[in-house]
């Protein structure tokens, strides 16, 4: 049997769970979603997020080695997040991780989130031909990467401020759609006409985004338009969040030789970025990757996928909460 490492996720609300082999073929991959509790709150609330991991991350390690087949004694390792992340939510994972490392007689190794992020867009097929530029696009993360391989990573600029995901969220709330905001906005901005010139943030050329002025740019529109239409504020929101996207994402694929471009995070699933990018690789000449929509939002196969480079590497990261982690680290 080919090596198998499990991988286990919990740096913010999702209790997540894989099988993982070196090849990134995906044996198994659990995903206990709390999505139902911190609904009514508009945003994760931190210490329920914790309390749900310690009730579901047993059953679901116990459900992924099911699924997969196999036995604890057949992993080779056991990867776990370490950071970014709420430290009630990373405590739980590294916790289990380490009693089940004990246990089970299996190094336990702590894994940046981000760099299991980057690494999602190789799972199950090697789709990523590298050297790569990549636009990390999630809940709490917004940054651009330049990849000259697996583990060769350089950040070219990050937010100043929220992330994207954030935002979408923060204005699906001001646009009354349920939690998480960011698949209703996606949604809503498909029937609107994006006719609203709200601000396109830090438009230098620069690899940095802020979109904190964007939001309070939608807050302050709607507060003062009661009657607006709200499909064209959502469609005038995403247009404004997409050039600038695109614009910084152009600028890096042009100044770094890349081959690919990729996106990874919650938000690589919005439906308007993923045709943008589409035609933005077309005109430049660059493969795009981007990962199914179940590998871009937090799951355990990408945690996994990251402890195979860290083996590789010979990188022993102790199972140690980080609450703060760039993507340059391990
Ligand atoms: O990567 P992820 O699952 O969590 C983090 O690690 O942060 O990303 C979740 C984020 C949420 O903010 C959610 O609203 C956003 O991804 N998202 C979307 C879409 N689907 C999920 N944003 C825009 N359009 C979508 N279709
Ligand atoms: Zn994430």
């Amino acid at each position: 049997m080919s090596d198998l490492i499990l991988g286990i996720e919990t740096s913010c609300d999702d209790t997540a769970v894989a099988v993982v082999d070196a090849e990134g073929s995906v044996r198994s991959s659990v995903v206990s979603s709390q999505l139902q509790t911190h609904a009514a709150f508009g945003g994760v609330f931190p210490e329920f997020a914790a309390r749900e991991h310690i009730t579901n991350i047993l059953p679901t390690v116990h459900e992924a080695l099911r699924l997969a087949g196999i036995q604890p004694a057949d992993l080779k390792a056991i990867g776990v997040t370490r950071g970014p992340g709420l430290i009630g939510s990373l405590l739980v994972g590294l916790h289990t991780a380490t009693a089940l490392g004990i246990g089970w007689n299996k190094p336990v190794i702590g894994i940046n989130h981000l760099r299991g992020h980057l690494r999602s867009a190789d799972l199950e097929e090697r789709r990523v031909v590298y050297p790569a530029t990549i636009l990390m696009v999630s809940g709490g993360h917004s940054l651009l990467a330049y990849m000259k391989n697996e583990t060769d990573i350089r950040l070219l600029g990050s937010t100043r401020d929220d992330s994207v995901g954030e935002v979408f969220d923060k204005v699906g709330r001001m646009l009354g759609l349920g939690y998480p905001g960011g698949p209703e906005v996606d949604k809503l901005a498909r029937q609107g006409q994006a006719n609203i010139p709200f601000p396109r943030p830090l438009m230098q050329n620069n690899y940095e985004f802020s979109f904190s002025g964007l939001k309070s740019a939608v807050s302050r529109y709607l507060a003062a338009n009661p009657d607006a239409v709200l499909a064209d504020v959502a469609a005038s929101f995403v247009q404004a969040v997409m050039e600038v996207l695109v614009k910084k994402s152009r600028l890096a694929l042009k100044k770094n030789p890349s081959k690919s471009f990729l996106i990874v995070g919650g938000v690589a699933a919005n439906s308007q970025l993923r045709e943008e990018a589409a035609r933005l690789c077309q005109n430049l000449g660059v493969q795009l990757s981007l990962p199914p929509v179940r590998w871009s939002t937090d799951n355990g196969a990408m945690i996994a996928l990251a402890a195979f480079d860290y083996l590789k590497l010979g990188i022993h990261k102790p199972p140690l909460p980080q609450l703060q982690l760039s993507i340059n680290e391990f």
